[in-house]
């Protein structure tokens, strides 16, 4: 049959293509592949707690960059520390997002030293001196050249012309140029080379030529590769055999590449072939993925429709008055919160996010899908959505007593919570997680950002856990992007927080923390030089008196007994390795089986970033795999036998 034949050789070509180039859409992609990470030499005073500084000034360029593509902050630190993001300008904003959530989870590597990372959508950089706002070029400057060589001959008066480096030339030049030209912005396609420039903001016009014109002709070292990206200080210049940026740029020409020109072709990597389907599967991509867009709106939105989870954008608004301030009950990682009251009568929250997600409606439609029929006491229970109107809006069931940190970091109101109702409330949050984490359900769920401001309290003070779930499908296939950037500083598990490596045991840690404050009453003040409450509790452990550590408002004789027992669980949660930590099933057992044997408490809680000390070396610019195997080393030896358990216990002591 035609069709099919036609369909076979389409999918041969795509499979060639993709295995050839790894090629992808060039459509919403936040373009997060490394193409550089370097670690600088200034680093932060010894003896200086320098990762909450870094998590603030990450936060700053986060919240700088949501309506932006450039974003810079000076943090008044003992050694202030500055910082830079730049996203190229072809990125979406919702890209851009990914792209920076990505390059922040990513730099710590280098801490306590400086940093600055190229992603291939964005650039981030931070420093313990502001020079680097004007740096145009510097000596560490490099280039990043892809090994698969190109070679296109064509004959011109009987002598052979190396076609590609022709064409690379002129389009580096012209990019170049082009940038200049429009200020700090380029891109180019011609003949079947796509070029791309981007300045920083920060730069001056001078400083944005300098820097381009060195790239322009350092990125020229990388033929006969089909691939070269200049990494300098102040700017980014990339060409390509493929087309990896957004429409909308600056396209000089891109009617691909006139095949009666080649007449010989040497490739190492069959470039011709690749070059020509790239053309073809671009324009079909084109074609086809706004007609797949519009059918798959319509087929989306009948399901929808039929699933009773939809809700009228209309209505929202007016149940919440417009969004009205006076409605607005939080602000959360993804979005702010109102209350709203439907025309039912019905009092409900409802959550406006920060991200478009149009483009992932599919995925937003199944993850709503999905957590609406998460049901457990214990959770907060998700009533539908709206897809279709300017945002995206989630309805949320309505807690009317607030979140548990208006409750017990009050002076006042804290008396308000004896010892049976936090115990109550520690066993709910428990009974909740396990539930997440697929106990009783076959989905799983990480939370990645449990908190006391994300656990409300219901009329009868039962616990019930907010704002999971989500995150899933706004990074879909982007594995752990996402609200990487959302989690809380003093509640991140160390390895989430330095390698972005997630699991549920990252929201087993997170519940640790909380239990300390629910029982000590006092926040978990990320790690002050004063000692975090996390290190408070365990030197009483260590002590023999963990009763000291208890609440004033709840001391009885019923919290004398069973609170140490709690604030132990606590401290098995916090273990700063992995594997150690029990699991959220495990938990619920400690905290409601009597006869249940809890396990002693080996290994002291994450402290002064020592798994990032361990991850220095006396090498002052190291490259990305450099630094990733010292980042292997220390994974294997965080996560294993009796001699890292009293070498990071003797490491606690000393930090104490
Ligand atoms: C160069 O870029 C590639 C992506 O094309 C990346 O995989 C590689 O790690 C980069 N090299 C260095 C030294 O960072
Ligand atoms: C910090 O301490 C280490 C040894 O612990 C030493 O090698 C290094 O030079 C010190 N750095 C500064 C800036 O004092
Ligand atoms: C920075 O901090 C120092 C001391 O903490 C203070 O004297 C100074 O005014 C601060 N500067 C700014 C710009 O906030
Ligand atoms: C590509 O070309 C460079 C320079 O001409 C050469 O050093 C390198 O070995 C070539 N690589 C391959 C895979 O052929
Ligand atoms: C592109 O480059 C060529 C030669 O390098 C030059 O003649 C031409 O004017 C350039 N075009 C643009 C738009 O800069
Ligand atoms: C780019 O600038 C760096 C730093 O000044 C310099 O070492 C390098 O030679 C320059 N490259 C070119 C191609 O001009």
């Amino acid at each position: 049959m035609e069709f099919s034949a036609f369909k076979q050789t389409y999918w041969r070509w795509v499979f060639l293509l993709i295995s050839s180039l790894l090629v992808s859409s060039t459509l919403g992609d936040p373009r997060i592949t490394n193409a550089g990470l370097f670690c600088g030499v200034s680093q932060a005073l010894n003896g200086t707690n320098y990762v909450p500084d870094f998590t603030e000034l990450m936060k700053e360029l986060s919240d700088g960059i949501s309506n932006n593509h450039f974003a810079s902050y000076r943090l008044n630190a003992s050694l202030p520390m500055y910082g830079l993001t730049q996203c190229y300008e072809d990125l979406k904003q919702t890209d851009c997002l990914l792209c920076y959530a990505e390059a922040r989870t990513r730099i710590p590597r280098c801490l306590p030293r400086s940093a600055r990372i190229f992603l291939d959508g964005c650039f981030l950089r931070y420093d313990y001196d502001n020079n680097f706002f004007q740096e145009a070029v510097s000596s560490v400057d490099t280039v990043n050249c892809s090994t698969n060589n190109v070679t296109m001959y064509r004959e011109v008066n009987n002598r052979r012309v190396n076609l590609f480096e022709t064409n690379v030339e002129y389009a580096v030049g012209n990019v170049t140029s082009i940038a200049l030209r429009k200020g700090r912005f380029g891109t180019v396609g011609v003949d079947g080379i796509y070029a791309l420039a981007q300045c920083w903001e920060s730069l001056t016009p001078e400083g944005c030529r300098q820097c381009l014109q060195n790239a322009s002709m350092s990125v020229r070292r990388c033929m006969p590769g089909d691939e070269g990206r200049a990494l300098n200080a102040g700017c980014y210049l990339r060409y390509s055999t493929r087309k990896f940026y957004n429409e909308g740029g600056d396209s000089a020409d891109d009617h691909g590449i006139s095949i009666g020109v080649i007449i010989a072709i040497v490739s190492a990597t069959s470039a011709f072939l690749t070059l020509a389907i790239s053309a073809a599967y671009i324009i079909y991509t084109k074609v086809s993925k706004r007609k797949r867009e519009l059918k798959n709106l319509g087929r989306i939105s009948k399901k929808f429709d039929k699933s009773g989870l939809k809700f009228k954008y209309e209505n929202l608004e007016k149940a919440t008055d417009y969004f009205s301030l006076s409605r607005k009950l939080g602000q959360g990682g993804a979005g702010s919160v109102f209350m709203g009251i439907l025309p039912d009568g019905k009092t409900v929250a409802v959550k406006r996010l920060v991200y478009n997600t149009r483009q992932w409606v599919d995925d937003f439609f199944n993850e709503v899908n999905l957590i609406s029929r998460i049901q457990h006491k214990n959770l907060v229970k998700l009533l539908g959505a709206s897809i279709e109107g300017p945002e995206s809006l989630l309805v949320y069931e309505y807690v009317p007593n607030k979140s548990l940190d208006q409750f017990i970091f009050d002076e006042e109101k804290s008396k308000l919570l004896n010892w049976k109702q936090r115990l109550n409330i520690i066993v709910g949050t428990a009974e909740g997680l396990a539930h997440l984490h697929g106990g009783g359900s076959h989905v799983r769920i990480i939370h990645r950002d449990i908190k006391c401001s994300n656990v409300l309290l219901d009329d009868n003070l039962n616990a019930k856990i907010a704002d999971f779930g989500l995150v899933r499908c706004l990074a879909t296939e982007k594995s752990h992007l996402s609200t990487g950037i959302a989690g809380t500083l003093g509640y991140m598990a160390p390895e989430y927080l330095v390698r972005g490596q997630l699991s549920e045991k990252a929201d087993v840690y997170s519940f640790g923390v909380l239990v300390l404050e629910i029982v000590c009453g006092k926040k978990n003040s990320s790690f002050t030089t004063a000692g975090s409450l996390l290190q408070t509790v365990w030197t009483l452990y260590r002590s023999n008196v963990l009763a000291e550590a208890i609440d004033p408002c709840i001391r009885d004789e019923m919290s004398e007994k069973e609170a140490p027992e709690v604030l132990r669980v606590g401290l098995l949660c916090t273990q700063a390795s992995v594997l150690l930590r029990p699991s959220m099933a495990e938990v619920v057992q400690m905290l409601t089986d009597e006869d249940y044997e809890t396990p002693t408490p080996n290994q002291p809680p994450f402290l002064n970033a020592n798994v990032l000390e361990a991850a220095n070396s006396s090498r002052s610019y190291s490259t990305d795999s450099f630094v990733a195997n010292a980042l292997k080393k220390i994974q294997g030896s965080g996560t294993s036998s009796d001699t890292t358990r009293t070498r990071s216990s003797e490491d606690a002591s000393r930090t104490l």
